[in-house]
């Protein structure tokens, strides 16, 4: 990979650029202007979900700028709300309504269990994969996949599955790298994409990130972004500002040693969101 315009190929033959743009937490009244301030920094790929409420603010800022909708790649989640077979097909026509598009890059579901008593969330799963397989088949989205799914949770699916999931999106940074769920993943030809690869900030003071943004002369910011970059890994990080932005796109001059990988792999946990899916 040398820019964000570069692609890695999902499973089914859909390129995907390897890095996008976080919308989560954009919902402030200027948000549509946040996510058209990112369009203008070189920004393609927009990571959004019902949950967030960005949905709208995405699409007029794509309308805004006069670019084609074919040039975004566009992908959107169902919420916990949102599962079941029925449910899963309402939320999608709600997603390409509030998107104004007539279809979606990829589409993702959010959680793999409602919450942590819902005792028969395997066959929740089941349910509602099964309507993003016919969303597929349709050709109303381009690729569909998870987030926040664990091993257990995939191995249950793809037991059943007709299309295998294609992504899944998993809390991923120096301090919170998920090997286990990781390994699982890539070995199956699962990309995976980091929601908040800089642990919402919380890593950008640890002392071997700041030790390495000095020895390879970048932001702590840009050593997280680059971890993921070396690891196969989408992604996906929000910023309100235009420079910060930019500098989250220019993770291409540089690369980190191996050993400082083994460094940045086996530090202790940090960061961690307290977000388990099964918690
Ligand atoms: P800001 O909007 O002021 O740029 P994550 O994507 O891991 O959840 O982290 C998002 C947070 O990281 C936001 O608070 C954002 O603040 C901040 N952030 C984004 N890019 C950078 C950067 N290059 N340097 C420092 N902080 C950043």
């Amino acid at each position: 990979m040398n820019s964000i315009h570069d692609c890695y190929t999902l499973t089914n033959g859909i390129k995907i650029p390897c890095i996008a743009y976080g919308t989560y937490k954009a919902a402030d009244g200027n948000s549509s202007e946040i996510i058209r301030t990112a369009i203008d920094a070189g920004y393609r790929y927009f990571d959004t979900a019902s949950f967030y409420q960005t949905e709208e603010y995405l699409a007029e800022a794509i309308q805004d700028s006069g670019i084609a909708r074919e040039e975004f790649f566009i992908a959107t989640k169902l919420w916990k709300d949102e599962m079941g077979y029925e449910q899963a097909k309402e939320a999608f026509q709600r997603s390409l309504e509030r998107l104004k598009t007539d279809y979606v890059d990829l589409y993702l579901i959010h959680w793999p269990r409602p919450d942590a008593g819902y005792a028969d969330w395997k066959q929740l799963d089941l349910d509602t994969w099964r309507a993003l397989e016919e969303l597929y088949r349709e050709g109303r989205v381009k690729a569909i996949g998870l987030s926040n799914f664990l091993p257990h949770h995939i191995e249950n699916l793809i037991q059943h599955a007709e299309v295998m999931p294609m992504v899944n999106q998993i809390e991923f940074h120096p301090g919170y790298a998920q090997e286990a769920t990781v390994r699982y993943c890539q070995e199956r030809g699962i990309l995976v994409q980091a929601w908040s690869p800089m642990g919402r900030t919380r890593v950008l003071n640890d002392p071997l990130i700041l030790e390495l943004a000095a020895k390879y002369q970048v932001s702590a910011a840009q050593i997280c972004l680059r971890f993921a970059v070396q690891k196969q890994v989408i992604p996906l990080p929000k910023s309100s500002s235009l420079e910060r932005m930019k500098q989250n796109q220019e993770l291409f001059s540089f690369a980190i040693s191996q050993e400082d990988m083994y460094r940045l792999e086996t530090m202790p946990q940090t960061g961690w969101s307290g977000q388990h899916p099964d918690l």
